[in-house]
């Protein structure tokens, strides 16, 4: 296929702005599928993904257009059949990384935005992304049949975004079709063809790698320079392993095999490589013989953000718990787990991910499609302590908290961006203020409607700075952030102890300021879920040797069978049968019983 016909493109949208139904609107008009094939949404693959409603793993589409002579006339542009390559990116803060690359497959960004709802945080993050890679933007309104669109309002919105006139912002509803035939043609006549080296030697980058049962990694690239045939040896830029290429296509829209891909084009390849790991997003693919020199730069390694312990609610699916994240890390290469064990919890994984997202998804689909019951600990980013010897350790879980004389600690910092309806920002500064944030700056994107930036640690990110802050703007407010360096900060660890005895899974790295608050209310929780016992039993909150909240469970005497009025024996032994089955859930913790169920609730609602 040479260059000049080939479009490439991807869609930068918020959840449920429609670009799922835009997508099969496209394939549906270029032929690709049928309309009642389109329904089923070829895009997005994971049932999961379905129900959330995002699109987690990026994947490429290629569809035939062709511009009529009328249509060539009506938009001042070439007749023709053209290749449009379609690349779907996730949408989600903590795939930044994925996005960019699937951006830099791409010369231009489609921005889609809802017509009765505008841009939101998350979208108008993508588009600076999309910006500064220098992809050429379509700024284009869905959903224009629904009576609450705002055309003429999302129109400046966006004309003042993206720097060009309202009128120029196109209008569809992907639902209906309206419009859309329209955007087809102005993707053939906006978009700049590809350019590459076709005799250089061959270099493709990696937008996307999934793990297939059947096929094994199916790796997809967007060819740079060159090309690469089915008969080729092909080579990893980052890592220097080679491995046969055993297949190659387009995706049109299932696999279709093709002998070469060259210059501008997209497709997939497949090596027998069995886990994501080996072919990275963002790595360059390159030929064994006559390989390139370069690499086409931007490749970084995944590096979690976000530690929680995962662990299994009855301790025999341990074993099962291991084996679904080994399976899950074949498709998944931001993933990490290790192995750890609670006092509290049992034995389970101290698990590493991306953000808040990536760690829900992953624990939804361990739950879903492994059927495990799960609790996971409370989620915590990684610190960097520096000791007074210069010796530096770094915390992915408070309890490596180190005990000796501490220097300085360095905890994460984001910067975030905040996207809101005028009205709340008095109570987004509150919370931001509360959460030491720092503002960096504010501009109204429109009249009602502002963007707020500032930095915030990312620790107090993943606390429950998201719930907050949709609660306190009912929902309108939309969050994106981005990790920015770190900051010194002063943090302690609170531990929360059961008659003398820590509790490991409750402790926690938090500021000095907010340690007595989280103190405070881990002891209350835990009284009112911890049964008495025969004793009475202390919880306290302390840091280091330091006691800064207590409670106390009074002490019973649990006689049950005193319930048992009369002689009934059988009703006795029922009885002192169900004690046993109960005692079974219960953990020590030193000398108390807890019942399991007091964790997870505590836990749960952190
Ligand atoms: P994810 O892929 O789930 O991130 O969302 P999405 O952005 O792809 O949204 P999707 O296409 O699933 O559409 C979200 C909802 O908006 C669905 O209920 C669609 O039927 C509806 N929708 C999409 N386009 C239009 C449109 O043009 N008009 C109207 N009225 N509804 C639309």
């Amino acid at each position: 296929t040479p260059p000049s016909i080939i479009r490439n493109f991807c869609i930068i949208a918020h959840i449920d702005h429609g670009k799922s139904t835009l997508a099969d609107r496209m394939l549906q008009l270029t032929g690709v599928v049928d309309a009642r094939a389109a329904r089923a949404q070829y895009l997005d693959r994971m049932d999961i993904e379905r129900e959330r409603g995002i699109t987690i793993k990026s994947q490429a589409v290629r569809m035939p257009w062709t511009i009529t002579d009328e249509a060539a006339a009506a938009h001042d542009t070439e007749a023709g059949t053209y290749v449009l390559n379609m690349i779907d990116t996730p949408g989600h803060v903590d795939f930044t990384y994925e996005v960019s690359r699937s951006l830099e497959a791409c010369e231009a960004a489609i921005l889609l935005v809802d017509a009765a709802q505008g841009i939101e945080a998350q979208t108008l993050a993508n588009l600076y992304l999309a910006m500064s890679a220098d992809l050429h933007i379509i700024p284009v309104l869905n959903k224009i049949d629904l009576p609450s669109a705002n055309p003429e309002k999302y129109a400046a919105e966006l004309a003042g975004l993206v720097g060009c006139e309202p009128e120029d912002v196109l209008r569809v509803s992907a639902k209906s079709g309206v419009g859309v035939e329209e955007l087809l043609n102005e993707i053939v006549k906006q978009i700049p063809a590809p350019v590459g080296d076709a005799d250089a030697p061959a270099r493709a980058l990696i937008f996307d790698s999934v793990y297939d049962t059947y096929r094994g990694v199916i790796t997809y690239v967007r060819v740079v320079d060159g090309e690469l045939t089915h008969r080729d040896r092909i080579k990893m830029m980052s890592s220097n392993a080679t491995h046969e290429l055993l297949e190659l296509g387009v995706i049109s829209p299932e696999q279709v095999k093709s002998d070469k891909i060259g210059v501008g084009e997209v497709g997939y390849l497949i090596t027998g490589v069995k886990d994501v790991r080996q072919s990275r997003v963002g790595d360059t693919i390159t030929t064994q013989n006559g390989a390139a020199t370069e690499s086409l730069g931007g490749y970084k390694h995944p590096n979690p953000m976000v530690y929680a312990g995962l662990y299994p609610i009855d301790g025999d699916q341990f074993g099962d718990l291991r084996e679904a994240l080994e399976k899950l890390q074949l498709n998944d290469a931001a993933l990490t787990y290790e192995p750890e064990t609670s006092g509290a919890l049992g034995f389970g994984f101290r698990c590493g991910f991306l953000g808040l997202l990536h760690m829900e998804i992953t624990r939804d689909r361990l739950e879903r499609e492994f059927n495990l019951d799960l609790i996971s600990t409370a989620p915590n980013v990684v610190y960097e302590v520096v000791m007074e010897d210069t010796s530096r350790v770094e915390v992915t879980n408070p309890s490596e908290f180190p005990e000796g004389k501490i220097h300085e600690i360095l905890e994460p910092v984001v910067r975030a961006t905040i996207l809101s309806p005028s009205d709340y920002i008095g109570t987004i500064m509150e919370l931001c203020q509360t959460k030491r944030g720092n503002l960096l700056g504010m501009d109204y994107l429109s009249e009602d409607r502002v963007e707020m930036r500032y930095t915030l640690p990312m620790g107090e990110i993943v606390f429950d700075f998201f719930d907050q802050l949709k609660s306190r703007t009912k929902g309108y407010a939309s969050l994106d952030y981005e990790r920015k360096g770190e900051q010194a900060a002063d943090l302690v660890k609170v531990d929360i102890l059961l008659q003398g005895e820590p509790v490991d899974a409750f402790s926690a790295i938090v500021h000095r300021d907010s340690a007595y608050g989280y103190g405070v209310q881990m002891v209350a929780k835990l009284k009112e879920l911890i049964p008495r016992q025969q004793f009475e039993v202390p919880i306290q909150a302390a840091i280091g040797a330091r006691v800064i909240a207590r409670e106390n469970i009074r002490a019973i005497r649990k006689d049950v069978l005193a319930k048992c009025y009369g002689g009934d024996i059988s009703r006795k032994r029922k009885l002192l049968e169900k004690q046993k089955e109960g005692k079974k859930r219960m953990k020590m913790v030193g000398r108390v019983e807890v019942p399991q169920e007091a964790f997870v609730a505590a836990l749960a609602t952190g």
